[in-house]
């Protein structure tokens, strides 16, 4: 179903903007982290990249019969520092997402019928809230000028759930999808 209302429009294309952006930012940040020797660390960064690459996906695709050139304003972290503080940039960014972000879309999608974007904004926060709480447990090991200690990382690609574990679930606990979809981010 194509996007009806300028509302939700103007949402999918802020969130996109958000999401391409922490893509990126993260990618920058792991290439901080493997300078300062935290492989886990660093290994995160990459795999939450991934996660985000999915969330700007799915709202791009929902943009798919809204073409054309837009401005698009978006909520931004800046700055390169230490691995401790990039990572405290990284948390506030998916707190913002978690309790500010995502449930007033999530709401507005709801209000305006809109049934694709309802999908990819819940998507976003479930995945976030779960990115929030890594990127705390990794601070806490980068305040102490150490590594983390991570195992192996899967990513939903159709979701951005992310998984530490031996395995991927069988099923997504967020989007339903099967196990063999998943990404690994191998330890
Ligand atoms: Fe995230
Ligand atoms: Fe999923």
């Amino acid at each position: 179903m194509p996007v009806k209302n300028a509302m939700t429009a103007d949402y999918l294309r802020h969130a996109y903007g958000g999401e391409s952006m922490a893509h990126m930012r993260y990618l920058i940040w792991a290439d901080v982290a493997d300078k300062e020797k935290m492989p886990n660390i660093a290994r995160l960064f990459r795999a939450i990249a991934y996660a985000e690459y999915a969330h700007a996906d799915n709202h791009f695709r929902e943009l798919r019969d809204q073409k054309g050139d837009y401005t698009v304003p978006a909520g931004a972290v800046f700055g390169v520092g230490k691995t401790a503080e990039n990572l405290q940039g990284a948390i506030d960014g998916e707190l913002h997402e978690v309790e500010q972000m995502y449930p007033v879309y999530l709401e507005v999608a709801r209000f305006q019928d809109e049934k694709g974007a309802e999908r990819a904004f819940h998507y976003a926060l479930e995945a976030e809230k779960i990115h929030a709480k890594m990127f705390q447990d990794a601070q806490k090991s980068a305040k102490e000028g150490q590594d983390m200690e991570l195992g192996n990382v899967h990513v939903c690609p159709v979701c951005g759930h992310t998984h530490e574990g031996e395995e991927a679930p069988d099923e997504c606990p967020i989007c339903g999808v099967k196990k063999d979809k998943y990404k690994p981010f191998p330890a």
